[in-house]
Order: C-alpha cells, then structure tokens, then sequence
C-alpha cells in the first residue's frame, strides 16, 4: 500500500503540524503549498522536526493542471485537504474571493480523487457549520447545520454539501469531514507554530502578541453575553491533539468503504475569553494589558464540542490541556520575536 498523504494546505498552522504526525505514524506527506497563507520557514522547522525535509509540491490547488500532474506522479494513499482561507472578517469583505477559493480548490481534489480512484479525503470543516446554535452550547455531529455567520463559514457549509452530493454520486469514496473549534498552540519543539498576517483575528495569537509588546492591548469584545462571566464561551483545542485527530482519521478510513462521516474535534469543554486569559497570567506569569470593547458581529456567544464519535470511531481524543496551549504557544511566540 502506497503511504503517500496528499496534504494541501500542508505549510499551514494545522496542516504542518499534521505533516509531523503523519510521518511519525509511518505516512509519506506530500505537502501541497502556494504559500499565500503560510511562511517559508515552516519547511526549515519541519526539517528539523522531522530529520529530513518533506517533499513539496509548490503550486495553487485551484489550478487543475497543477493538481493532475501530482496524481498522475505519486500513487497517492490519501488526501487530507486544509488548503482554504480561513479569515472570518476579510471573507465578509472579500466573499467572491473565498467563495473561487474555498469552493473550487475542493471540487479539482474531489474531481481528481474520482480520476485517479483514490479513495481517501479528510476535509478540514469547522465548527463554524453550526452558526448561532439555538441555546445550544455543546455540540453534536447531528446538530443542524444553522445558517453559518459569515462567507468563510457559507464555504464549508457548502463544502460539506459538495462531498455529500458527490459521494452519492461516487460511493468509492471514503470521506471524513473533521469539523474542528479553536485550534491553538504550537509544536513544543517551537521549530513550527501559528504564522498570523498582520493583525491577528483570533483570541490566543492575540494574547501572546499583546503580552510580548506587539500588540498594545486586547479588546476582549463583548461582557454581557448570558455566560459563566458575561464573555464568549468557545472549545480550545491544542494543534497537536488536532493534528493527530487526522492521522486516525485516515487509517480509519483505510478500512472502510462509500463512508462519510462528520466528526467534532475538539476538548468538550468549553472556556471563557477572561478564562484564558487569567489562565495565562497564572501559567506564564506575564499580566496582559486587556479592556472590555464592543461585541464583535458574528460571534457566537456560547459553543464547544460534544467529542464523543471522534473517541467512538476514531478512538481519538483530545490528551494536551489549554495549559499545555498555552505554554507553547507562548514559547513560540518568544521563539518568534528572538528570531526577528
Ligand atoms: C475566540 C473568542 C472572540 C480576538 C474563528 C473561526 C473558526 C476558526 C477559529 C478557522 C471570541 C474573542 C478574539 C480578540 C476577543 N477558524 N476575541 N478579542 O471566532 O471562535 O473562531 O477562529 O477554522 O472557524 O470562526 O475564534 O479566536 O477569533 O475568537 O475577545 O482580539 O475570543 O470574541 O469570543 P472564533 P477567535
């Protein structure tokens, strides 16, 4: 059996840590990268990582030429597709960009899997799917899919339309689509971590930048929300359990056949914006400069994973705590600006 992943994407914060945890499982990754959304020195952490630098295949997986010719080279086992923007606010300004992107990028894999009768896709969705869960905080995988808050979260609603249409269509194939919550963390060799551009959008590159002195001070956006301290709930997951989450999701569909599954990763718990951040003054002992702002549109107050199919199936969960998060991605963060 070939052991050759298909990885797009796979310069990215998540897709280079599940570059990692595909070689230490025993599978040859083949990283699939324009690097529009990660940063070149990721294949010098994964380098030293890894002991050897994994094989790249620089190119657009919106380019259909590009992608047929990695499968007519490489006998590929499986696909894990990440590659997609993924920044909330700029899909709202910018939807026809994520809507070409997101949308188009799946279709080529999902037409060159069926050509080359490969089996095996794993699709990075989100929990995003969900939208504004009526009351409901703790996720399952059959929970509706509501109306998501934005174009980026309309992408992988209609992703996970496409594949289900398309595997009706094509019951060869073999799909799990691994709905994550926030991932967060990095690689504790800190050799790898999250690359944000500009500003970042999410809550712990934001905090580690603010306690390093990029960033002034944190808006926390919103404290009246009906929560445990009136500031949005939300599943922190660590990029490394996440990761993982991947390599079982390809060997179980290695032994499966015509399966769709969507599958919640993420702890089951949910914490609070002042949770983590009080959390990262205790283990790191650094204060952070942060005052309560606006809500933020689009955000949804309350919502974490029921992770319960991902043990089930998978027989995957969640070890790394939001400490252990917490610890690397600060780490990683003073890697960063030591190496400025
Ligand atoms: C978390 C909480 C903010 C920044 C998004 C995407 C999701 C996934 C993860 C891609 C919220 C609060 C944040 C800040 C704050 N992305 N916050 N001040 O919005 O839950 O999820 O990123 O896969 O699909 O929707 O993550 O980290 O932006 O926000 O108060 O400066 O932190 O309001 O409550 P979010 P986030």
């Amino acid at each position: 059996m070939s052991k050759y992943v298909l990885v797009t994407g796979g310069a990215g914060y998540i897709g280079s840590h599940t570059v990692v945890s595909l070689s230490e499982n025993g599978y040859i990754p083949l990283i699939l990268d324009n690097f529009e959304n990660a940063n070149r020195s990721v294949l010098n952490g994964l380098h030293k990582i890894l002991g050897f630098e994994p094989i790249l295949l620089e190119g657009d997986v919106c380019d259909n030429d590009f992608l047929k010719s990695i499968f007519l080279s490489y006998e590929i086992h499986g696909v894990i597709h990440f590659a997609a923007y993924k920044a909330v606010g700029e899909s709202v300004k910018e939807p026809l960009k994520y809507y070409k992107n997101n949308l188009l990028g799946l279709i080529n894999i999902l037409n060159n899997m069926i050509e080359f009768r490969i089996k095996n896709l794993v699709f990075s969705s989100s929990c995003t799917v969900y939208g504004e869960p009526k009351g409901i905080k703790e996720m399952i995988e059959e929970t509706p899919k509501n109306s998501p808050n934005s174009p980026y979260g309309w992408t992988k609603w209609m992703s996970e339309q496409i594949i289900e249409d398309v595997i009706k269509a094509n019951p060869s194939l073999n799909i799990a689509v691994l709905r994550y919550f926030n991932p967060v963390g990095a690689h504790k060799s800190v050799f790898i971590g999250e690359f944000p551009i500009g500003k970042p959008n999410n809550l712990m590159p934001y905090i580690t930048q603010t306690a390093i002195g990029k960033q002034e001070k944190l808006i926390v956006f919103g404290n009246d929300y009906p929560t445990i301290d009136g500031t949005c709930v939300r599943d922190y997951i660590h990029v490394i359990d996440l990761a993982e989450a991947h390599v079982k999701a390809i060997s179980f569909l290695e032994s499966k056949s015509g399966v769709l599954e969507a599958i919640n990763i993420g702890t089951g718990k949910g914490l609070s914006v002042l949770e983590i951040i009080n959390a990262f003054t205790i283990e790191t002992g650094v204060q952070i400069n942060w005052e309560f702002g606006p809500k933020r549109k689009g955000d949804v107050t309350e919502i974490f994973a029921n992770a319960n199919k991902a043990k089930t199936i998978l027989g995957w969960e969640a070890k790394l705590s939001i400490n252990d998060a917490i610890n690397d991605a600060w780490n990683w963060e003073k890697k960063l600006a030591a190496t400025k």
